[in-house]
C-alpha cells in the first residue's frame, strides 16, 4: 500500500510551482527542485501571486497561507529533494532524453516504495519508465495549465503502471480537490492530442489571412471557449506546442505535422506571454 505524506516536485516553472501550490494547500508537506535558485525565487513568487490572489478572495484565510508556505521546501538537488519523497512529480522540460536521465537518477535516489510521477504533455509514459528498473511505479499526472484554476488531471498508466500505483495516484489527486480523468498511454493522451490539432489548425488559419484576433473571437462567441485558441498558445508557450505536435507526428503520423508559422515563430522567440510577444503583444 503507499501512504502519500511527503511529495517532491522537480522543476519550479509554470506547472511546477503550480502543483507545489495545490499539493501544499491540500496538507502535504512539498520540496521543489530546479536546478538553479533564481528558478526557486520566481516559482515562489509565483505561489504567492496566486495565493494572494484566492486571499484577496476570501478563499484562502491567512492562517491556511501561512500553513501552505511553512510546508514549502526547496532545494537546488534533485537526490536531496526525493530522498523522503513518497511521490515525485517531476516538471521539467518536455525533452525525452532529459526526461530519461532525471527518471534514471530517480531510480537510484528515491526509496523503493516512491511513486514516480511524469507531468509530461505528450511523451509516452512507458518510454520514460523504460530508464527505471521499476517501471510499475512510473506513471503520468499530467496537470493543465494555470494549475491552481484547472481541476482536471489526466492520469496515464504505463504499459507496466501496477493498478496499485493508479489507485494511489487517483486518490493524491482526489485528495488535492482535482478530478482525475483516466487516459491511455499514446503520445499526447487524450488532452493534447486533440487541443495541439486544434491549436495547429488556428495557426494554419491565420496563415490563410485571418487575422488572429478573429480566429480567437470566433471560437470564444461561437463555441464558448473560455480564450481563443491563439491566445491559449501564447499562455502554454509556444514551443511547447509545437514539441507536442513534433512528438505526435512522430508517434501518430503526418496528420499532426506543426504549420510553418509556428516552427518560425518558435525560431523568432515569439514564444508567448513569456517573451512579451507571440500572436499578441505583452507588456506585464
Ligand atoms: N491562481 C489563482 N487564481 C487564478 C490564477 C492563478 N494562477 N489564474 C487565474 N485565476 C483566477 C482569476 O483570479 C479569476 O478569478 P475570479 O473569477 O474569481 O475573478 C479567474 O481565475 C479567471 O481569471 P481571469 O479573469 O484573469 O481570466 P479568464 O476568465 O480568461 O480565466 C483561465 C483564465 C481560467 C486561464 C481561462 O482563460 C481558461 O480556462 N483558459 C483555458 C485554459 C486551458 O485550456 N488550459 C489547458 C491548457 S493545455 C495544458 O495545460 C496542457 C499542457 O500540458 C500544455
Amino acid at each position: 500500500m503507499f501512504d502519500i505524506k511527503t511529495v517532491a516536485v522537480l522543476g519550479a516553472g509554470a506547472m511546477g510551482n503550480g502543483i507545489t501550490q495545490v499539493t501544499a494547500a491540500a496538507g502535504y508537506t512539498v520540496v521543489m527542485q530546479d536546478i538553479a535558485e533564481t528558478a526557486l525565487e520566481n516559482g515562489l513568487n509565483t505561489i504567492k501571486k496566486s495565493v494572494g490572489k484566492l486571499a484577496a478572495k476570501g478563499k484562502v484565510s491567512q492562517e491556511e497561507a501561512d500553513a501552505l508556505f511553512a510546508r514549502i521546501s526547496t532545494t537546488t538537488s534533485l537526490e536531496e529533494a526525493v530522498k523522503d519523497a513518497d511521490l515525485v512529480i517531476e516538471a521539467v522540460p518536455e525533452n525525452l532524453e532529459l526526461k530519461m536521465e532525471v527518471f534514471k537518477r530517480l531510480d537510484a535516489a528515491c526509496k523503493p516504495g516512491a511513486i514516480l510521477g511524469s507531468n509530461t504533455s505528450t511523451l509516452p509514459i512507458t518510454s520514460i519508465a523504460s530508464a527505471t528498473t521499476r517501471p510499475q511505479h512510473v506513471c503520468g499526472i499530467h496537470f493543465m495549465n494555470p494549475v491552481p484554476v484547472m481541476i482536471g488531471v489526466e492520469l496515464i498508466r504505463g504499459r507496466l503502471t501496477s493498478d496499485e500505483v493508479m489507485d494511489a495516484v487517483v486518490a493524491y489527486v482526489k485528495q488535492i480537490g482535482r478530478e482525475p480523468v483516466m487516459a491511455v498511454d499514446y503520445a499526447g493522451f487524450i488532452v493534447s492530442r486533440l487541443l495541439d490539432v486544434l491549436n495547429n489548425e488556428a495557426v494554419k488559419c491565420v496563415m490563410d489571412g485571418n487575422k488572429p484576433e478573429d480566429v480567437d473571437k470566433a471560437m470564444k462567441l461561437c463555441c464558448n471557449f473560455p480564450i481563443g485558441p491563439l491566445a491559449l498558445i501564447d499562455m502554454v508557450g509556444a514551443e511547447i506546442v509545437l514539441h507536442g505536435l513534433e512528438t505526435l507526428e512522430r508517434d501518430l503520423g503526418d496528420k499532426y505535422k506543426a504549420a510553418p508559422l509556428l516552427r518560425q515563430m518558435v525560431r523568432a522567440g515569439e514564444l508567448g506571454r513569456k517573451t512579451g510577444r507571440g500572436f499578441y503583444t505583452y507588456n506585464d
